[in-house]
């Protein structure tokens, strides 16, 4: 269904805010992307489709956004093609492309680092970029692969965090202004996904990563969120659609309706970020219930309340 009507203006909080988005230069991260230099969120009707947008109006409302990726070639493309397309529109932030290998903890350091030279700090990062189990089921498999896919989805997620707490938000000059951090964890942390078991593992290591980090909101101003998605027409899972092993359980999500749009998983990111009330947060995006906040301590999910008209 294509947008309708323009609802809005609110204000997202977002304005020249520098965020890091990882695995910023394709799929979840680089719609994104899109939207926190926009500043626009979306409303979506029961399907997932886009009815109209929320904006902001006055001038110099999107943030500043470092897309961070080992794709270099991707992530110069999209920012080339976000620089092109904006040009001469005063409300909407800039890009910055990184190179980075996040499976390598010392380019993490590298990433953050350069970030921290250009734009002097880190308002909201968001550990996104992540890999799957590859080519081999995981009895016969490489070894190398689990410890790669748990350095990028894992690893490199943790480290990234600690990172920008204890060298930015946590300095005295940072003034306890505080800071946001989303995970992109995925709903294999929580359905049995056989055909991936490591990647499933490093999925619900970052769901309670960012579970076990609720508290650094009262202690620091400082609110750690994820979102859960079910799958949804990324690279990633396309590519799965084509893949000797995975190829049927993928198709398999396609036949039982299990599959998310992109933007609304996009959408379900932004609200992380801006909705102040979280922290500790597991958003999940299912085709049920679109975005939806899922308590551990009932084991029920409630649809949330996204996009508000006023935040
Ligand atoms: N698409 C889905 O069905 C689905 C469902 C649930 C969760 N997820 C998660 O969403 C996140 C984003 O994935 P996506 O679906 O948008 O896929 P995608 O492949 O479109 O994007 C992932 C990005 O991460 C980057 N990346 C991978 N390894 C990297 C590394 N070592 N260093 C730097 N960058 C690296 C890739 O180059 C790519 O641009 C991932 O964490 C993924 O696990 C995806």
């Amino acid at each position: 269904m294509a947008p309708t009507s323009q609802a809005g203006p609110v204000n997202l909080g977002i304005a020249r805010r520098v965020c890091l988005v990882t695995g910023g230069a394709s799929g979840f991260g680089a719609a994104l992307a899109e939207k926190l230099a926009r500043a626009v969120g979306c409303f979506h009707n029961a399907a997932g489709d886009i009815i109209s947008y929320t904006h902001t109006v006055s001038v110099l409302k999107g943030a500043i956004v470092a897309v961070a990726d080992r794709n270099e070639e991707l992530g110069r493309k999209l920012v080339q093609e976000f620089e092109e397309k904006y040009a001469g529109e005063l409300d909407i932030g800039f890009f910055v492309f990184i190179k980075v290998d996040l499976s390598k903890l010392d380019e993490v350091k590298r990433m953050v680092d350069a970030v921290v030279r250009r734009y002097g700090t880190i308002d909201i990062l968001v550990n996104n970029a992540g890999i799957g189990d590859g080519d081999t089921w995981f009895l016969r498999g490489d070894s190398q692969r689990w410890v790669d896919t748990f350095g990028v989805n894992t690893h490199a997620a943790i480290y990234a965090t600690q990172l920008v707490i204890n060298e930015i938000w946590k300095k005295p000059e940072h003034q306890n202004r505080g800071g946001v951090v989303v995970n992109t964890a995925s709903m294999a942390a929580f359905d049995v996904e056989a055909t991936q078991p490591v990647y499933g593992a490093t999925k619900a290591a970052v769901v309670a990563f960012t579970r076990s980090l609720a508290s650094l909101a009262k202690s620091h101003n400082i609110r750690v969120n994820c979102v859960c998605p079910a799958a949804s027409p990324t690279p990633l899972f396309l590519g799965g659609m084509n893949h000797p092993r995975l190829k049927e359980s993928f198709a398999k999500y396609q036949k039982e309706g299990w599959i998310v749009p992109v933007d609304l998983v996009a959408e379900a990111l932004l609200y992380g970020i801006v909705e102040t009330t979280l922290a500790g947060a597991v958003i999940r995006v299912v085709p049920k219930n679109g975005i939806e906040l899922y308590d551990y301590k009932t084991s029920k999910a409630v649809k949330a309340e996204w996009p508000r008209q006023k935040l």
